[in-house]
């Protein structure tokens, strides 16, 4: 394949098989026409850019009835409260005489931190295609246009609307396939010195913790700071400071500033350079990354078989578009896991994509199966906070537990 972003030819490193949309939850298990593609991952080490070999349609992930809620988890409804506190900070103290602030959000989806810029009375936009998700932003108040962002809608908005202060994403850029276009399209709608503000899941800690279910149709890069510094310094956007993030399982907040001439933060000079350290820009991380997934499925798959010959019950805990790529790449399905507690109302009494494992609601959580695996291993602290008085088991895919 190619390089999204250089053009340049790059390996595959691994194949996770075929796999269904992550968030394509089904409403009976017998369906025959499921869509399936090959999960394929190239790297771009000279960069640190992990990518998809193909990504499916974004219309036939993001639509009117795409799954996700951002609201669903309270620790996630606080980390975006803190966010918009941070971003009107940096407005007071980077723009203290401009009396036309504003701000936009890419896939805003329902508006859990937009919410708080409104509150303020400053002037935001949201950006957000899946129409359902996009409504509920609207009783907040906040103004939604409900497409994909790109140049071309970049400079829609600049007719109707104004240059930005800060442009904010969560999530999202790592869904965009045509990142050089979305790199364009965030320098064309920032004022001079403007930020673009935005966070994704990050690629050291995925090689870190071997959390390969990070890697999902949606999820078409995982990025890395010297991925970030190289693909937006070709559009005017200087990477000046990063902020590791314990959300989605480790994530980086990157923080770019339309003015090649600014300074990288000291914090920012020290994680470029422990990338290089970890082995990110070169091949062989990536490699032994590959190998440590075919030792986790092995291991995960043999100890719910384990489980099973010992007439243990276990159940699912978060039907997370992650758990898709695990039960699929680990070939798990009804048989090993009786069903998945979930509580978002759209994804209950439905089927995971591909391996159709039941999703029931919060309340099948009790009586308390044996094992419970944590698929939502990334709201942890939150759900073991929560469930002090299970007694039984957790165990997850991740690489520690398999070595
Ligand atoms: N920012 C939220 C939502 C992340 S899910 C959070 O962190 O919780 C990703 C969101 O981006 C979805 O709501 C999806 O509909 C939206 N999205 C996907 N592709 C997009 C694009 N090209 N432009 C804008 N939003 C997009
Ligand atoms: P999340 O890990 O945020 O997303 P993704 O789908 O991107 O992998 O999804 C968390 C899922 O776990 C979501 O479907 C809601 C569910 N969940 C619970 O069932 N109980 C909980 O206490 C929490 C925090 C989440």
């Amino acid at each position: 394949m190619k390089c999204r972003s250089t053009g340049v030819d790059i390996p595959r490193i691994i194949t996770y098989g075929q796999q269904p949309l992550g968030n394509g939850f089904l409403d009976r298990p017998d369906i025959e026409d499921e869509y399936f593609f090959e999960m394929a991952v190239g790297v771009n080490s000279d960069i640190a850019l992990l990518q998809l070999e193909v990504q499916p349609n974004p219309e036939q992930m993001f639509h009117d009835n795409y799954a996700f809620y951002s609201r669903t988890s309270n620790f996630m409804v606080n980390h975006f409260n803190e966010t918009a506190d941070e971003i009107i900070e940096i407005l007071e103290e980077d723009f203290p005489k401009d009396n036309d602030k504003f701000v936009v959000e890419i896939g805003s989806n329902d508006g859990v931190m937009l919410e708080h810029i409104v509150k303020k009375g400053i002037d935001c936009l949201g950006v957000e295609p899946s129409e359902n998700v996009a409504k509920i932003s609207n009783q907040y108040g906040i103004e939604t246009i409900s497409e994909f962002f790109s140049t071309e809608l970049s400079h829609k908005i600049l007719e109707s609307y104004k240059n930005a202060n800060v442009v904010y994403a969560a999530n999202v850029f790592c869904h965009i396939p045509e990142i050089n276009d979305l790199a364009e399209a965030c320098s064309n709608l920032l004022k001079d010195n403007g930020y673009l503000i935005f966070e994704d899941p990050y690629l050291g800690d995925v090689i870190e913790k071997v959390s390969y279910d990070q890697i999902y149709d949606e999820h078409v890069y995982l990025f890395s700071c010297n991925s970030i510094k190289s693909i937006f310094a070709k559009y005017g956007l200087k990477l000046v400071k990063c902020k590791h993030l314990s959300t989605h399982g480790g994530s980086m907040r990157y923080y770019l500033k339309k003015n090649m001439d600014s300074d990288e933060s000291t914090s920012l000079i020290k994680q470029l350079s422990h990338e290089d350290h970890l082995g990110m820009l070169s091949i062989e991380a990536y490699q032994k990354f590959a190998e440590r997934c075919e030792v986790t499925k092995i291991g995960f798959k043999d100890r719910l078989i384990k489980a099973k010959e010992d007439n243990k019950r276990v159940i699912g805990y978060g039907a997370t578009s992650k758990s898709t790529t695990i039960l699929n790449y680990c070939d798990v399905g009804p048989e090993l896991i009786e069903f998945i507690t979930d509580t978002t109302p759209t994804k209950i009494g439905k089927f995971t994509p591909g391996k159709h494992v039941p999703v029931k609601s919060y309340d099948y959580f009790e009586p308390h199966p044996d094992l419970a695996v944590l698929f939502a291993w990334n709201h942890k602290k939150e759900i073991l906070a929560k469930e002090s008085n299970y007694m039984g088991e957790w165990m997850t895919h991740l690489y520690e537990e398999y070595v």
